[in-house]
């Protein structure tokens, strides 16, 4: 028996809960604001939809998903990402058939098998949104403002916005021949596996890390000269409106993403405080992937942040660390063990009346009993017992000033409740 958490994968304690929770209200405030509903998918899909979706020759489809067999022979994965479940989800219930566009939110683990490192887990969380049903170039803005907006309200100060478009049918393939027709005379100096990019994906191969790689590519054209009208025109709207708003962005040209059901628009945010992991978000506009799941034609557009790596980033720039260990309002502490079943009563009445309310659970002696409330940082104690017991009454000390006072036991939870 290892008792030890499974590689790449980390427990979040109460304290740091508390950050997680805080994150999740932000977002469902900001989302709301944005008008977001919530959906939830399964945390496992069938093997195909991934394949399919996000494209037989990703990294991710090729060796970094979680994929069994369960019992009934099918092969099932555990999701790497949102963006295919939720058009799935889309496709499922027909959601094309209403009001346009669909506007979706979700929160919550995925699996990759990645090579674990800082700020890159092996089951991680992401927040994400997706739009689906419209092509406004007012959403793909949108799709930016969102995260900004997430990250201003945790108080995050420092993230770059980086944009390209990687434009769509008509006019990727001839950039993908100019793009070969350039890395040619390289060919050979490329890594292995940019090679075999080269032939299957050769966008790809603009991603990749190896140095060699990067410094072979640096001088490549830029897409965005090889644009059909339609997407120059749409990403003219894009980078007006994101103008307008006031969200400024730097173009780049090698930024393409892991996924190959991207159109138009991608875009990453960076925090420059996260070392090599660096990208607290990403997304950009999909508007096949409806199409190649068996629905309608519709455009869509969408993002996910990384939790864990907005929670670094937000570290190291020395915000969000306050620990979130609540104070109880009330630490009940009794003067004898006779006095321990009316602790436990009180307790309970405290804790149902919507009262934080702390007891000893080791039969400690009164003084041990106040020491700990103290350690807690309980706001009073509530000591219950002795002749005040007897005449129905429990005397309750401030901790702060150090004064006590009678209040009838009857009392003590309206009073603690209302704050007197
Ligand atoms: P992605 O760029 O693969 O996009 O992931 C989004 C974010 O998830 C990343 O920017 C990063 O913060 C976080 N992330 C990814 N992998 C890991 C990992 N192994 N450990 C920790 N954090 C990680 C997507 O997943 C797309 N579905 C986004 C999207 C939605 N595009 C359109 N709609």
């Amino acid at each position: 028996m290892r008792a030890t958490a499974p590689r790449g994968t980390r427990d979040v304690l109460p304290e740091e809960a508390a950050r997680w929770q805080r994150l999740e209200a932000a977002t469902r405030r900001v989302f709301h604001t944005f008008g977001y509903g919530e959906i939830r998918t399964p945390m496992f899909e069938h093997t195909e939809l991934f394949q399919r979706g996000i494209g037989e020759t990703t990294d991710i489809v090729q060796k970094e998903m979680y994929t069994f067999m369960d019992r009934g022979d099918r092969s099932l994965t555990l999701r790497p990402e949102g963006t295919a479940p939720v058009v799935r989800a889309y496709v499922e219930h027909k959601l094309y058939a209403g009001v346009q566009p669909v506007k979706l939110y979700y929160i919550g683990p995925m699996f990759r098998y990645e090579r674990p490192q800082a700020g890159r887990y092996r089951q991680f969380h992401q927040i994400g949104a997706e739009a689906l049903g419209s092509s406004d170039p007012a959403l793909d803005a949108e799709m930016i403002a969102m995260p900004i907006t997430l990250y201003e309200e945790m108080g995050l100060r420092d993230v770059r916005v980086l944009l390209n478009s990687i434009g769509c049918p008509v006019c990727r393939p001839r950039y993908r021949e100019q793009l070969r027709a350039h890395l040619a005379p390289r060919l050979d100096r490329l890594c292995a596996t940019c090679q075999t990019r080269y032939e299957r994906n050769p966008l790809r191969l603009l991603d990749c890390k190896v140095p060699q790689c990067r410094e072979l590519t640096e001088d490549v054209p830029s897409i965005l000269d090889f644009l059909c009208d339609e997407c120059g025109q749409h990403f003219g709207a894009v980078r007006t409106h994101l103008d307008r708003m006031g969200l400024t962005y730097r173009l780049e040209k090698r930024l393409v993403r892991g996924f190959d059901y991207y159109t138009k628009t991608v875009f990453e945010l960076i925090s420059p405080h996260l070392g090599a992991q660096d990208a607290v978000g990403g997304g950009g506009r999909y508007d096949g992937l409806v199409a190649e799941m068996g629905g309608p034609d519709t455009p869509a557009v969408g993002f996910a942040v990384g939790v864990e790596r907005l929670l670094l980033a937000l570290e190291a720039e020395g915000q969000n660390t306050e620990d979130g260990v609540a104070r109880p309002r009330v630490y009940v502490a009794a003067i004898s063990p006779d006095d321990r079943s009316q602790v436990v009563e009180l307790t309970y009445r405290l804790r149902r009346a919507g009262v934080y309310a702390e007891m000893d659970y080791a039969g400690r002696s009164l003084r041990a009993q106040m020491r700990a409330a103290g350690q807690r940082g309980a706001a009073h104690v509530a000591i219950v017992g002795g002749e005040e017991a007897q005449r129905g009454m429990v005397r309750l000390r401030d901790m702060n000033t150090g004064a006590e006072r009678e209040v009838a036991l009857a009392r003590v939870v309206e009073v603690l409740a209302d704050g007197r």
